[in-house]
């Protein structure tokens, strides 16, 4: 196994994405420039985590034009509502598949449309990463001493185009000397804690301890988590968050003990366009997530399941969002920020 990892990355034409349902036994990579087989890695959670199914999502568009220059406003309209029919939750999906459908609404007539819609995906991407940053640097101010961090699913370098939302607080904290240790909730039932943000935890060096998720309280009750930091699927402008199901389950947990909850997220994860949490759509998934792991079958096929992917916290919950622009502390007002302005 390597010490470096890319979770997306362009290469002479092709998409690499990390096949996230091996990881952290196997390191392998899909490579494609076919957006249907991206559709299927979105839809299969082999690349997952609301800014990297962003990023995915506009090189898919991209790659529809590669070889393609006959009926383009066909084509596009064929990629864009397959891709947008991969997952509902996640905002960050429809914000670059808009993205991109106003660099091929302005350049449609143009020979080099594939060109250009690389460029704009590349450019999606780019500012990921540079968002990324700007939270883990915005983060810092959560800290006030050296603290244990409990944080859900996985929100690192493997969730994003860049170094992670929530994961990148932690990991700059740890870097300047204000994390201890981390608790990563193992989140069920796709281990997204155990397997994913213990990989990127070991490969920072960041001492952690996985827990399986109804630990958390145990652990808070006895004065062992000094703030908790989690990332989200979409915002809505009053706050509410959606993220990995059980996040709202530790924000009352943090209420109850009087321990901070934070939200670590890009503004392009903020919706403008939904007014509360009631508003977000909440992706559910199949049975067969929780009635096997992987392909061993644990419990009976014929029972019945109730598996939503996302919960949504009350913002009145939340201590603070933590965002490229900056912490927004409660009540929260969105109305200065306009994801994407840095790239129009
Ligand atoms: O179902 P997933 O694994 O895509 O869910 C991911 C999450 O809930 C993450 O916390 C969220 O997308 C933020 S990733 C920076």
């Amino acid at each position: 196994m390597s010490n470096n990892f890319k979770s997306i990355s362009f290469d002479n034409d092709y998409l690499i994405l990390i096949n996230q349902t091996k990881l952290p036994l196997t390191e392998e990579y899909i490579k494609t420039d076919d957006y249907e087989r991206i559709a299927l890695a979105i839809e299969r959670l082999e690349v997952r985590g609301a800014p990297a199914i962003g990023v995915t999502a506009a090189y898919g568009v991209a790659l529809a034009f590669k070889n393609n220059q006959q009926n383009k406003n066909e084509a596009f309209t064929k990629v864009y509502n397959r891709l947008a029919a991969t997952r509902p939750t996640a905002v960050n999906l429809f914000w670059a598949l808009e993205e991109m459908k106003k660099t091929f609404d302005a350049n449609s007539e143009q020979d080099n449309i594939y060109q250009i819609l690389l460029e704009k995906a590349k450019q999606i991407h780019q500012d990921d990463i540079n968002m990324c940053d700007a939270i883990g640097r915005n983060g810092l101010e959560i800290f006030d001493k050296k603290s244990v961090v409990l944080t859900h699913c996985n929100t690192g370098q493997l969730a994003t185009g860049g170094n992670g939302t929530a994961f990148n607080v932690i990991k700059t904290g740890f870097e300047n000397g204000m994390v201890a240790h981390v608790y990563a909730d193992e989140t069920r039932p796709l281990l997204q804690g155990s397997r994913l943000t213990a990989f990127e935890l070991e490969k920072a060096g960041i001492p952690f301890s996985i827990i399986t998720d109804s630990t958390a309280a145990f652990l808070m009750k006895q004065g062992k988590v000094d703030l908790v930091v989690v990332g989200a699927d979409r915002i809505a402008v009053n706050g509410d968050a959606a993220n990995k199901i059980g996040t709202y389950n530790l924000a009352v947990l943090c209420k109850h003990h009087n321990i901070p909850f934070y939200i670590a997220a890009p503004v392009t994860t903020i919706d403008t366009g939904c007014p509360t949490g009631d508003d977000i759509k909440i992706e559910l998934r199949s049975k067969d997530e929780v009635l096997k792991i992987k392909d061993i079958q644990i419990s009976k096929p014929s029972y019945d399941v109730y598996s939503p992917a996302f919960d949504v916290t009350p913002a009145g919950l939340i201590h603070g969002i933590i965002t490229d622009e900056g912490l927004f502390r409660y009540p929260y007002d969105f109305s200065e920020i306009r994801p994407g302005k840095n790239n129009r």
